[in-house]
């Protein structure tokens, strides 16, 4: 079962200035949302906002109708996934990396279920032997998505996946979310990128001055 996100009226002040300024938004269970704007505008701020990764001056994220400050943080990290823009790999293999989030709960990651997450990421099993920091960034990106899955998270929420990677493997991510989105995930995608915000295919917001409108 995949959960509401929404995000009320956030407020961030950095220094005497509204970073975001009541930025609002809503993501029903299994919808895209792109959020695309320009440099400075806050989407960084909103996304680790939204993550839970910074507390807002004022305002609420809302998980399931659920304040998130009423989840364990853990929890709720488990069920929103937030990827960075260059994903830091943990030492060791691919495989370590898959392996890490469910050892966090104490459950072990069988081959199968590791094969079947290299596979939805678009990769292939020998990858797994591989030791995840001497990836390419592209690769990298799929490496953390499917490290995420591994987590059977109910939202995917990702900070610029593209903008480190050449056009061809930025596609490649937006489509891979694409198909992750048909699987029955929320995904939340910021970019700067219009085209990418675009071809996502679901919601498209605009960040303007730390506020959010929905785009048409
Ligand atoms: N911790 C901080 N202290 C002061 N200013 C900040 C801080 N974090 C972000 N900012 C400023 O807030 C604005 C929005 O930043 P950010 O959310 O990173 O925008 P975006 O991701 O859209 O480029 C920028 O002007 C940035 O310099
Ligand atoms: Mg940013």
């Amino acid at each position: 079962m995949t959960s509401t996100l929404e995000a009320r009226e956030l407020v961030v002040v950095r220094e005497d200035r509204r970073i975001l300024d009541g930025a609002s938004i809503l993501v029903p269970p299994g919808e895209a949302v792109a959020i695309q704007g320009p440099s400075g505008s806050g989407k960084s701020t909103f996304a680790r906002a939204l993550a839970t990764l910074l507390e807002p001056d004022a305002g609420a994220v809302l998980l399931g109708g659920l304040d998130a400050q009423r989840i364990a943080p853990t929890q709720f990290r488990t069920r929103v996934a937030f990827l960075a823009q260059q994903p830091a790999m943990f030492e060791g293999s691919v495989l370590r990396n898959l392996e890490a989030g469910p050892q966090v709960h104490g459950k072990s990651l069988s081959d199968v279920r590791a094969s079947e997450l290299i596979r939805a990421v678009g990769l292939d099993e020998p990858i797994l032997q591989r030791e995840a920091r001497t990836l390419s960034g592209g690769e990298k990106q799929r490496v953390a998505l499917a490290r995420a899955l591994a987590n059977e998270p109910e939202v995917l929420l990702l900070d610029e996946p593209t903008a480190a990677l050449d056009p061809d493997a930025g596609e490649r991510i937006v489509a891979l979310l694409r198909e992750l989105r048909a699987r029955g995930l929320s995904v939340v995608m910021v970019t700067h990128e219009e085209s990418h915000a675009r071809a996502l295919g679901g919601t498209l917001y605009r960040c303007e001055r730390g506020r959010l409108a929905i785009d048409s």
